[in-house]
């Protein structure tokens, strides 16, 4: 086990009703003016944005407004709060939706202080001001990304094509408030989408290159059983609290860096190579209408049928873990198979389990599903490469070679 710091500010006010607490808690905190941020309606049509500024006015938090951040973010809207923020002087941007509004208010939160365009931090032509940058907190709907503890902050340009992530310890939210009840109104598909994500956020870290964590296997399995109870159950009711608690709550824990502690980690923290992350990226950042978690949950399996052999005791480790699959003892039982092939066969059949349980909750199997098609193939890989450079991944480099391979493994 590795040394780590592990170090995650965000207060969380969990349950039932507290999203009528978001003024209260920033007014503690000493807020006096919010820039609101949410989506594309979703919180207009539950009456969760009417909740949040009653909530403020009642504390006395003044606000303004910035509506309409569509899924996979766009820095134009970015720039918008930029100029909204600094007009209205606000001392803390409050995203009131999932991963893309509230990475939206973290861009916006870095791009106050900088004087120059907003995506020169995401091209790391500048340094974010971390003494100067805005607080964000969050009121989130939906249990996907991550994003209310994450140190990440995920923006598209549309112009370039491009899809990046900016990184920063102090891109965790300060506060986030996590009512489950919001989330009853979710579609199937973005239930499942966002289950997705978590499951890729765990597994991204587990499959790094660091072999057993136990305390930290433990925690990232245990987390995807329990993800694999819920999400059949929430989907089948949208208004089964529990389930929906115990999703939201693990979609937290699956991306604050927790199932990576102990692991060989970047210099910022992050466990695991994150290569279905590199490859899903460029569909959505080519393709926005694709959800990032739909993206995964191709791709994820076409990465891990390319990769296991680098290192087939962590896929073995997953698969007993999270479904009690073993290689069957080939002199016991009297196979007629070799050792080597019975690894195989586990951890294949460890990969089909998984790729079913996406699969079964509505997620696609294929980039066809999706729109991808070969043709598409050579623009994304165009890109990958100058977000990433030649090769990615970790337990095993991947070239663009490799890269086009998996894309067309699974189309
Ligand atoms: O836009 P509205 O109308 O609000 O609808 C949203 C959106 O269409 C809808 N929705 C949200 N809450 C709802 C609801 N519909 C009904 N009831 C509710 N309570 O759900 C749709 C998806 O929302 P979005 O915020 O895009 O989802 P998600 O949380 O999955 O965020 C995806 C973005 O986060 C990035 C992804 O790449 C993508 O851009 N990621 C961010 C990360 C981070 N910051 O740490 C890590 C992730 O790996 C990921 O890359
Ligand atoms: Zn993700």
């Amino acid at each position: 086990m590795n040394d780590f710091t592990y170090h995650v500010p965000t207060k969380f006010v969990f349950g039932r009703g507290t999203v009528d607490e978001v003024g209260d808690e920033l007014a503690a905190l000493g807020h006096t003016c919010a820039l609101v941020v949410y989506g594309k309606g979703s919180v207009v049509r539950t009456g969760a944005l009417d909740r949040v500024l009653t909530s403020l006015d009642r504390a006395g938090v003044r606000h303004a407004q910035l509506g309409g951040v569509r899924p996979n973010p766009e820095v134009g809207l970015v720039r918008d709060g930029v100029a909204a923020a600094r007009a209205d002087e606000a001392d803390v941007v409050l995203a009131v939706g999932g991963g893309s509004v509230i990475d939206t208010a973290k861009a916006i939160a870095v791009g106050v202080p900088y004087e120059g365009d907003v995506w020169d931090l995401f091209m790391k032509k500048a340094a974010v001001d971390e003494d100067h940058k805005l607080p964000v907190a969050c009121v989130l709907t939906i249990p996907a990304a991550g994003s209310e503890a994450s140190a990440s902050c995920v923006i598209s340009n549309d112009e370039l094509s491009l899809k990046r992530g900016l990184s920063s310890e102090s891109h965790r939210p300060e506060l986030a408030v996590m009512d489950p009840e919001l989330t009853f109104t979710l579609p199937a598909y973005q239930t499942a989408a966002g289950v997705t994500d978590m499951c890729a956020h765990i597994m991204e870290r587990f499959f790094g290159s660091t072999g057993p964590v136990p305390v930290t296997d433990e925690i990232a399995c245990g987390l995807i059983r329990s993800l694999m109870e819920c999400a059949p159950a929430a989907i089948e009711n949208p208004e089964d609290y529990d389930a929906r608690a115990s999703i939201m709550w693990a979609g937290t824990q699956a991306h604050n860096d927790l199932c990576g502690l102990g692991r060989n980690a970047k210099p910022n923290g992050r466990a695991g190579g994150w290569e279905s992350h590199a490859l899903e990226h460029e569909l959505s950042a080519h393709d926005p209408s694709i959800t990032h978690g739909a993206g995964l949950a191709v791709i994820m399996p076409a990465w891990m049928r390319y990769v296991w052999r680098s290192n087939p005791e962590r896929w073995l480790t997953f698969g007993k873990l999270v479904f009690d699959i073993e290689p069957v003892d080939v002199v016991e039982d009297c196979i007629d198979a070799t050792p080597e092939e019975a690894v195989e066969d586990a951890v294949l059949v460890t990969i089909d389990e998984i790729q079913a349980f996406f699969c079964d909750l509505g997620m696609p199997r294929r980039l066809s599903e999706l729109g991808v098609t070969a043709a598409d193939i050579p623009a994304l890989l165009q890109t990958l490469e100058q977000n990433k450079g030649p090769e990615i991944g970790e337990a095993q480099r991947l070239t663009m070679d490799d890269c086009r391979k998996i894309y067309e493994s699974c189309l």
